[in-house]
């Protein structure tokens, strides 16, 4: 079976032996010119003067742009069109592209683009929250807000009440391989693209805009990237355009890579927010009432940050039930880098929200967090068995014990009896949809024990009371990730399968590969399909003159879509072979079988690449494509409801930690996790994606810092400044295993999106330095993020006085 196994990564000996090709290691032809973009030195303000001799002059140097230069339009944003490609006389923030180098050499472009004379007249920049909110600086009107039941009301009613607010730092993707572009001009105006996207479909937009061309005579082609994380989903438009528009003007290839520091200063990261909160709970830590107000700081263009505070707000519940909510959000405009998809979409920043929440009201009430955070779970989904009575179960409501334990059995098995699911009784979101999948009261159940979750409390209980100077700590925390695009239309994908004389497949989709392992998962799907062994595939660069129309590779969907769309692909070879093939045996069509590398009919068992040849003999088309579009979802941003999401994918995380309490230097001791990938497509893949996103979070949560300094220059752009956890950072023990349950949608052979939620477990590692800080003293720890030394230093020592 080629699904469900752990196969390794396609391109795995390539990576490792240096031998996969990047957008920057494609052999470029004589005469490629390479260009660099000058920078805006100043937040915010006007330019009196770009004296762009000193840069003609330079060695190398074949042309110089600027705004005036570029033929029709400017824009690079990915759909407000507020994103000019060089600054119009305007600048927004310290790195904006104001000039255009091109040059005979990558150095010669870089140095010349550090040679003009810029004059300005400075406005005092917008950097912070604050500041934005003090100069009501925002995109959209005012701020968007979700309402279920009346949170006001049960607020003034609660037993209990907190209000409190604290700050989650935003994060740089730094993925290995920066950004990257190389456009070849073709006859006749037509422009080649390769590049290191995430969204072909959408450079081939931006370049055929910025050429004044239709989409036809573009093409773009990605092979793969060295990363994307979401910051490779709209920040790559602006060196293709460049590259694009310059080959126009010169004839010639031309070629682009950002440099780390340009690449750090140039682009944007992942959100900061501020999030207030007020909320109102009884004597068990039920939650009765709660309002977030989330201040996420967007930068100077739109980008995607409507769609990512969505996200945020999308979040603010996790795993909880809540009756009585209201949630804000203000998406504020400053002049830093424009902030852009990472990881998770705004979604972990609204998960920490409610975290912390719980947290804190564990804090309060003497409690152990997990038993607040269980108390206020969604309600269990059951599951019931066909054939064992599913009548017990029908109205399934509260998160009684018994469903619980069937569901957990039921879903542990797979795949041999019919299961009806059984819905709790209408329980929403925020945002109105109907939670009817909710299985982490039995993962919890499972992670407890195999993280011996108790006993280790009580040990770390022990070890605080023996140890004045080293603290430990331990959190879990649960994770629930909507997935689907929120934007419904985006939810479709197309697929181009062929198949060659000679039995060999050639398949291709509008996914891209950037380290995920999605050309692996989807190649498993069209080898499952068609009951060949993997290798029989040969997986293609993404390619917009293959498969139109594609959305971006994010939401963690790919491998739900284009794994659907392939296989539909698939599915209509097969469907012509075996119409044939049943004409010559004289049978049922649907009789014929695919599978151990053969075609059987009618008892016979022709080898696969014998019953091509023959199809093929027989002038049976042996190409086609696919198409998918997700079913179920629908959702209204403005109204802040519907059914956004298909289904959800859950995991839990539990982190144990030690930290220095004089210095805040700190260690990840252990990490136990628990993740939900469905049936998985490929636990190899799926387990190292939960590893990485585990590693990524906490790594955004507890030691990425981004700095900038009063004039809005970003300091930390480069490794030297600006720390991301290295292999030693990984926890010393670190176990991480797959729920083994299937999807309770209709996805791809009922697997799970892995993508993006396995971030949000690094959670749990910012909760354990705040457990144990708080064996400092009595007061709540007050943690902002990132919980950097510094931090943690601070807190235990206010702690302490
Ligand atoms: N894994 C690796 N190795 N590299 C990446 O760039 N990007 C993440 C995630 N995992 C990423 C990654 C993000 S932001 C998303 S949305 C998903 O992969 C996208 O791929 P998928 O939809 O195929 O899961
Ligand atoms: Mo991922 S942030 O959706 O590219």
């Amino acid at each position: 079976m080629t699904v469900h196994t752990p196969k390794p990564h396609d391109a795995g000996p390539l990576h490792v032996t240096g031998a996969a090709r990047y957008t920057d290691d494609i052999p470029t032809p004589t005469g490629t010119l390479h260009l660099a973009f000058g920078l805006s030195s100043i937040a915010r303000g006007t330019i009196t003067t770009l004296d762009l001799a000193p840069v003609l002059a330079a060695p190398g140097v074949v042309a110089v742009l600027t705004a005036d230069d570029l033929p029709y339009d400017n824009d690079v944003s990915p759909s407000n069109h507020d994103e000019p490609l060089l600054a119009k006389q305007t600048v927004h923030y310290v790195g904006q592209p104001v000039f255009l180098v091109v040059a005979e050499s990558h150095l010669q472009a870089r140095h010349a683009a550090r040679l003009a004379k810029i004059d300005y007249v400075e406005e005092t920049p917008l950097l912070t929250i604050e500041d934005a909110l003090a100069a009501d600086s925002r995109f959209e009107d005012g701020p968007r807000v979700y309402l279920k039941g009346d949170a006001g009301e049960a607020l003034k009613g609660a037993a209990h009440r907190l209000q409190n607010s604290f700050e989650i730092g935003g994060q740089e993707h730094f993925y290995l391989e920066g950004h990257a572009a190389l456009a070849l001009p073709q006859e006749d105006g037509d422009m080649v693209v390769h590049a290191s996207s995430q969204h072909p479909t959408e450079i081939q937009h931006k370049v055929a805009e910025a050429l004044g061309v239709p989409m036809n005579a573009v093409r773009v082609e990605v092979r793969r990237m060295g990363g994307g994380f979401g910051g490779k989903e709209s920040q790559g438009n602006a060196l293709c355009v460049a590259c694009a528009v310059a080959a126009r003007l010169t004839r010639k290839p031309c070629k682009m890579r950002y440099d780390r520091d340009d690449d750090m200063i140039v682009t944007g990261k992942r959100h900061e927010f501020r999030i207030d909160y007020d909320v109102g709970f009884d004597d068990d830590g039920r939650v009765t009432g709660l309002t977030f107000e989330q201040f996420a700081r967007c930068g100077w263009a739109q980008d995607l940050s409507l769609p990512v505070a969505d996200r945020a707000m999308l979040h603010a519940d996790n795993a909880y039930h809540l009756e009585h909510v209201r949630i804000i959000s203000h998406r504020l405009k400053t002049n830093t880098q424009s902030n852009t998809a990472f990881r998770g979409f705004g979604g972990p920043q609204g998960m920490v929200g409610i975290e912390r929440v719980m947290d804190e009201i564990a804090h309060a009430l003497g409690k152990d967090p997990l038993d607040v955070r269980r108390l206020n779970f969604y309600a269990a989904a059951s599951v019931a068995d066909e054939a064992s009575g599913g009548d017990i179960l029908k109205h399934g409501k509260a998160p009684n014990k018994d469903n619980a334990d069937l569901a957990s059995r039921g879903a542990t098995e797979t795949g041999q009896r019919v299961k009806v699911y059984q819905k709790p009784g209408g329980q929403t979101t925020p945002y109105g949809m109907e939670v009817t999948d909710f299985i982490l009261h039995e993962m919890t159940d499972q992670l407890v024990e195999e993280s011996d979750y108790h006993a280790r409390r009580q040990k770390v209980a022990i070890w605080n009371e023996r140890n004045p100077v080293l603290k430990r700590g331990l959190a879990l925390s649960p994770v629930k990730f909507g997935i689907s695009f929120t934007l419904t239309h985006l939810n479709q994908a197309g697929a181009l399968v062929h198949v060659y004389q000679d039995g060999s497949i050639h398949l291709n989709h509008g996914g891209t590969e950037m380290g995920q392992g999605l050309f692996t998962k989807v190649a498993q799907v069209a080898a499952h399909e068609f009951g060949v062994s993997l290798d029989a595939v040969k997986i293609t660069a993404t390619d917009t003159g293959k498969v139109p129309n594609t959305s971006a590779t994010a939401a963690s969907s790919g491998s739900d879509l284009n794994g659907m769309a392939v296989k539909a692909a698939c599915e209509e070879i097969k469907d012509r072979i075996a119409l044939f093939l049943a004409g010559q045996y004289q049978t049922d069509p649907s009789k014929v079988r695919f599978q151990r590398g053969a075609v059987n009919v009618a008892g016979d068992t022709i080898p696969f690449q014998k019953a091509i040849e023959l199809a093929y003999t027989h002038r049976v088309s042996l190409s086609a494509t696919g198409f998918y579009a997700t079913p179920d979802v629908a959702w209204d941003r403005i109204k802040g409801h519907g059914r956004p999401f298909f289904y959800f994918a859950y995991g839990a995380a539990v982190t144990e930690v030690v930290i220095d309490t004089l210095t805040g230097e700190n260690r990840i001791l252990r990490a136990d996790i628990l993740h939900d990938a469905g049936r998985s497509l490929n636990p190899a893949l799926d387990i190292g994606q939960i590893e990485g996103g585990y590693v990524q979070g906490a790594g955004w949560l507890t030691m990425e810092e981004l700095v900038w300094d009063a004039k809005g220059n970003l300091r930390t752009h480069a490794p030297s400044t600006y720390k991301i956890p290295c292999a030693s950072d990984r926890p010393e023990v670190f176990n991480v295993s797959l729920w083994d349950g299937e999807n309770r949608s209709e996805t791809i052979y009922r697997s799970k999106a892995v993508g993006e939620p396995p971030l949000m477990l690094g959670i749990s590692a910012w909760l354990a330095l705040s457990d144990a800080i708080s064996a400092c003293g009595d007061d709540y720890p007050n943690l902002d993020a990132p919980a950097t030394p510094e931090r943690i230093a601070m807190a235990c020592a206010r702690l302490r006085s």
